[in-house]
């Protein structure tokens, strides 16, 4: 199983991947965790993005591309993912198709989880982790969203399965809503 999870900061991706990961037996890849990770370890790839991720901007393409390639090599092959904010941008999605397709291991479902401004920005400021949630922060990856990410789910509306699910329900409830949209997915073609 292949899936992808967009939506906005705060909509729930890392909560529902992790959920999903442990239900289907998939690994969770999220591109944000990564990052964050090189950042604390201090890795050359860490210094690089570390002013992207404290200001809210989106990290260059390929050095996000070239991060994710092994960790989504490896989980196709192990029975597949949930990968968590990315792709990001249609240029980092048609790169990725590209790769797939060549692999034969194209996404079978994006998930668009959907949830109102003021519930994002109520999320994010109860959570507050760290440089990345500060209230000027917040505002920017919103404006970054709507700018770089939103047309993305018309490209997937075209091009692939999106799956739209209100994610300003319970966690519980949002849960469900997607397990229940993935399961009526037909098997992937390699296991058909
Ligand atoms: P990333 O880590 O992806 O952050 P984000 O998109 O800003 O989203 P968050 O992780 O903050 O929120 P989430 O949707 O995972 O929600 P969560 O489950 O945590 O990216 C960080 C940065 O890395 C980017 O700004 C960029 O610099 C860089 N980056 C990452 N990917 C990139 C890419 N592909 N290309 C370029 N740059 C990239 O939930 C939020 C809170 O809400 C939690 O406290 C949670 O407990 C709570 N919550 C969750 N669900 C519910 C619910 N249903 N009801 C009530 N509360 C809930
Ligand atoms: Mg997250």
């Amino acid at each position: 199983m292949r899936l992808l999870l967009i939506g906005a900061p705060g909509s729930g991706k890392g909560t529902q991947a992790v959920r999903l990961a442990e239900r289907f037996g998939i690994a969770h890849i999220s591109s944000g965790d990564l990052l964050r990770q090189h950042v604390r370890d201090n890795t050359s790839l860490g210094q690089t993005v570390k002013q992207y991720v404290d200001k809210g901007d989106l990290v260059p393409d390929s050095v996000v591309m070239d991060m994710l390639y092994k960790p989504v090599i490896g989980a196709t092959e192990q029975g597949g993912y949930v990968l968590d904010g990315f792709p990001r941008t249609v240029e980092q999605a048609e790169a990725a198709y590209d790769v797939a397709h060549r692999l034969g291991a194209s996404v079978q479902a994006s998930i668009h989880l959907d949830v109102p401004k003021d519930e994002l920005i109520r999320r994010l400021l109860a959570r507050s982790r760290g440089s990345e949630d500060t209230t000027d922060v917040i505002e920017h990856r919103l404006e970054v969203y709507l700018e770089k990410t939103v047309p993305l789910l018309e490209y997937y509306s075209r091009r692939e399965w999106l799956v739209t699910v209100d994610g300003a329900q319970s966690e519980d409830e949002v849960h469900e809503a997607i397990a229940q949209r993935v399961s009526t997915l037909a098997p992937p073609a390699s296991t058909a």
